[in-house]
């Protein structure tokens, strides 16, 4: 089983410090369509991973996804924020359903995260993923601080392996990914440096 990230530069406590404040600093506004997850999400989130479309290729989430560990996953997060560690993000729709999520890992004394997350089958496939995915690795840089993004995909997802490589990130092999129940999934695995995204953002749109 990989323990990631695979690179692991140790960064300085004030660094770290700064990281974990920002993450448990986070927080959006009251109207905004986007916001934490929050306990009372749990039956909207599960209408949302109940799809094996959206869970499937999602080794992060729970197997199956019941409404108790939808539940579950959730008040993790919750724990997470409140350490600086983790965020669970809801894109909600005009109609109250969540639309997609973010769920990033933190790992502050190495500067690093992973971004996972999903979107509802109706707004796959039109370019949602990879617009947000690059805003979201602009923010991870600018407004978190990490110098480093990891990120692991199926082997067979090929629209996960495609958004990353446009975006720049170095494939380094394939990975076993450890599941929440224990078990294991084979993994590309790809990073990001602060450094190379300096470069490459200027060229994604
Ligand atoms: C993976 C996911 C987030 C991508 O978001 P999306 O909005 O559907 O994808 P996009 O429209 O931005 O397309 C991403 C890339 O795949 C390509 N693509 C889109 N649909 C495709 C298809 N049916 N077949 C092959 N390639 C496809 C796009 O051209 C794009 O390539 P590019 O970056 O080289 O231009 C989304 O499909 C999803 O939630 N899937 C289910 C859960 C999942 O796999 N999550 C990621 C786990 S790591």
């Amino acid at each position: 089983m990989a323990e990631i990230p695979l690179t692991r530069h140790p960064t300085s406590a004030e660094k770290a410090a700064a990281i974990r404040a920002a993450v448990r600093a986070v927080t959006f506004p009251a109207n905004a369509s986007r916001r934490l997850a929050r306990e009372d999400d749990a039956p909207a989130f599960h209408d949302l991973i109940a799809d094996p479309r959206v869970s499937g290729p999602v080794y992060t989430l729970p197997k199956p996804p019941t409404l108790e560990a939808a539940d579950a996953f959730i008040k993790r997060h919750i724990e997470e924020h409140q350490r600086g560690e983790g965020l669970l993000i809801f894109e909600y729709d005009a109609a109250g359903a969540i639309g997609g999520y973010h769920d990033i890992q933190f790992w502050p004394e190495w500067a690093a995260a992973e971004i996972g997350g999903a979107i509802r089958p109706d707004r796959q496939s039109m370019g949602a993923g990879g617009a947000g995915a690059a805003a979201a690795f602009n923010w991870l840089f600018d407004a978190i601080g990490v110098d480093l993004i990891c990120e692991t995909a199926a082997l067979d997802n090929i629209r996960t392996k495609k958004l990353l490589e446009r975006l720049g990130f170095r494939f380094l092999g394939e990975i076993e990914s450890e599941l929440p129940d224990g078990g294991k999934r084979p993994s590309l695995y790809f990073e990001l440096s602060r450094k190379e995204w300096a470069t490459r953002r200027l060229s994604v749109p």
